[in-house]
Parts: C-alpha cells; sequence; structure tokens
C-alpha cells in the first residue's frame, strides 16, 4: 500500500516569537488542512539547528514527501536554505523550490547580482559609499540582506542620494545587515506564480493600491502595513486585481518577467515575485520569495482565490511540482 504520511516541516519558534515569526504556525494549520483533504495523514515536524534529531525523526517517520514551510531557524534568516538541505541529504522528496535556490533567493544582493547578470531588471543596488557611486537626485531605500516578511522596513528606510544619510542610517541600524538600492516611486505588483505539471502559471496579478496616502509619505510596504491592522499602513493599502483586462501589454510584460525569473532561479511548487513599475512604465523585480506565505490572509492565497481555484487543488499542484 502507498505510503500517505506526509510531514509539514516548520521552523521552532522562539520564546518571544513576533507576528512574522508566529505566521509560519498559521500556514501549517492551513496546508494540514488541505493535504487532510486531499487524503494525506500529516505530522508536523519543529526544525531547529539539531539536526540529528531532525533527521533522526524523518527516518523514523519516513514520509511520502515533506511539505517544508521552514522559514529561519532560530530567528536566522540565513539559514533558511537548511531544511531543503538536509531534505536532499536524506533523500527525501519535498515541496518548494531547492537548497540552491533557497539560498540565492533569501539574499537579496545575491538575488540582484543574478537577474543583473541574466538581464532582468532590478533596482541599482549601491556597492560602495563613494559619493559618486550614489546618485544625489535619486532616493534609495535600505533593505536587510537577509530578512523577509518587511522586517527591518519603515518610512525612515527611504533615505536621499547622500553618503551622509547612508551612513547615518547604518550607524543606528547596526543590528542587521543592510545594503541600499534605488527608490523606484510608481505603482507595486505582487505576482503569484504556481507549478505543476504543465509548467508555472502566472496567477492573476494584483496592483498594491495605497490609499490616503499623504504627498510626502513613502507608499511601501513596511512592518506595519503587513502585520498591524491597527496601522494606517495597514488599513490603507489594498490589493486590486484586474490589470490583465484594464493593461493587457504591461500584464503581459510582468507576466513574461516572472517567468524568466522563475526559470532563473529554478522555483518550484510556488513563489511570489514583488516588483514595481515606474513613471515611465518600466517594471522592475525587488524580490523574490521562493517560499511564499499560504495564508489566507497572504497574496499567493488571494491570488489563487481570484484564479477561481480550491486550495487542496493548488495544494496539488504544489505537490505534482516535487517530482516534476
Ligand atoms: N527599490 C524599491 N523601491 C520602492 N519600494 C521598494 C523598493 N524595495 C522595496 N520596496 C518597498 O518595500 C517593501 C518590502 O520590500 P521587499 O519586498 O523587498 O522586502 P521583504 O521584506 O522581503 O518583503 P515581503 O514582506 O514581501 O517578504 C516592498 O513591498 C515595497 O513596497
Ligand atoms: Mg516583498
Amino acid at each position: 500500500m502507498k505510503n500517505q504520511k506526509v510531514v509539514v516541516l516548520i521552523n521552532a519558534l522562539s520564546p518571544n516569537a513576533d507576528k512574522d515569526e508566529l505566521d509560519v504556525l498559521d500556514q501549517a494549520l492551513f496546508a494540514e488542512g488541505a493535504l487532510e483533504q486531499l487524503g494525506y495523514q500529516t505530522e508536523r515536524l519543529f526544525m531547529n539547528l539539531n539536526l540529528e534529531k531532525t533527521k533522526a525523526k524523518l527516518k523514523q517517520l519516513k514520509p511520502l514527501f515533506v511539505f517544508n514551510l521552514v522559514e529561519s531557524l532560530e530567528k536566522d534568516a540565513t539559514l533558511i536554505h537548511l531544511a531543503p538541505s538536509l531534505l536532499e541529504h536524506l533523500s527525501i522528496p519535498f515541496t518548494g523550490c531547492g537548497s540552491e535556490s533557497m539560498f540565492i533567493t533569501s539574499n537579496k544582493t545575491l538575488t540582484k547580482k543574478m537577474l543583473e547578470a541574466a538581464g532582468l531588471p532590478t533596482p541599482k543596488q549601491i556597492y560602495q559609499l563613494k559619493p559618486n557611486g550614489i546618485d544625489a537626485d535619486k532616493l534609495y531605500i535600505a533593505k536587510p540582506i537577509w530578512e523577509d516578511a518587511s522586517v527591518g522596513i519603515s518610512d525612515e528606510n527611504i533615505l536621499p542620494g547622500n553618503p551622509n544619510a547612508i551612513q547615518a542610517f547604518l550607524e543606528n541600524h547596526s543590528n542587521i545587515e543592510y545594503f541600499f538600492e534605488e527608490f523606484i516611486e510608481g505603482r507595486e505588483f505582487n505576482i503569484s506564480v504556481l507549478g505543476g505539471k504543465s509548467g508555472p502559471e502566472v496567477l492573476p496579478i494584483p496592483e498594491i493600491i495605497f490609499e490616503n496616502f499623504p504627498a510626502e509619505k513613502p507608499k511601501i510596504i513596511g512592518y506595519t502595513a503587513k502585520w498591524d491592522e491597527s496601522s494606517f499602513e495597514y488599513q490603507n493599502t489594498n490589493r486590486l486585481f484586474g490589470l490583465e483586462t484594464t493593461e493587457v501589454e504591461l500584464a503581459e510584460k510582468l507576466r513574461q518577467i516572472c517567468l524568466q525569473t522563475w526559470d532563473l532561479f529554478g522555483l518550484k511548487g510556488y513563489a511570489r515575485i514583488d516588483l514595481r513599475v515606474d513613471e515611465n512604465g518600466n517594471p522592475w523585480i525587488l524580490e523574490i520569495n521562493a517560499n511564499p506565505c499560504l495564508s489566507p490572509d497572504a497574496g499567493f492565497y488571494a491570488a489563487t482565490q481570484k484564479a477561481g481555484y480550491l486550495f487542496p487543488a493548488v495544494m496539488n499542484r504544489i505537490i505534482e511540482d516535487i517530482w516534476n
């Protein structure tokens, strides 16, 4: 008889976990519900830096596959790839991308280097804090190299093209490793891609609409916009679907960029690619989420619903992609 046991692998949480860290529990619960509807028996396994323990447990459970939801280990996002690495080492099939893609896409500066080398557009990053490396007429945004979920991003991260301002930001934020890239005014799109037997499919494209933002307030999805339901930013940012009918050419351009990005990074199962489109209509890739949040309040789920897919069917496509 076929082994129908599936391990849902998540990171063990730190004692004082914030909302962004706790979100993995919602995802696990949601994924387990869908897997059970598909007839699988699920077992949740928490992973930490004790790899021997996770290895022994996986060997004992002998799952048909692992649904990998690990986002960090001991709150350190630089360790995200250890889950796929361990699963590759054990030859256990698992959902989502492999360790190499996970490592590269979780490191924003490395991702940008690869995008640049492939000729895909991404905002220019500053390599040196020398005056001639920075354009005084431009705005820049400070971004954590490794963080996700808008951790470490707020209005104060938008800086003028001035080495002193950038230096001062670094001095005040030494707890996280930051890099700087050109700030793209304009529109934002968070585009979900779903894998499966017939290859990747770009799901309906939502634009993030910034409502009631005062002119001087940066239009960004910072930490409060993402997680603090009582904040102005959370309450005044909404998803708007329909680009495929209102702006056919732009939607197609974005779709093609997402498919090229999927191929370039060897993505698998599911992904979300965040882009901006500047005032001249040029798209810019901000970042790639190789394991986007699956929770019902997040963008990936919203896109699957707009496409008219039932969630267990979406999960089935993510699972199919393991053996694709
Ligand atoms: N170069 C840029 N120009 C303009 N806005 C930007 C730029 N980079 C990031 N942002 C804003 O900051 C937000 C968060 O940035 P980004 O998506 O790169 O980080 P993240 O923490 O990985 O996000 P996520 O929450 O999607 O995982 C973006 O959604 C966007 O609003
Ligand atoms: Mg993002």
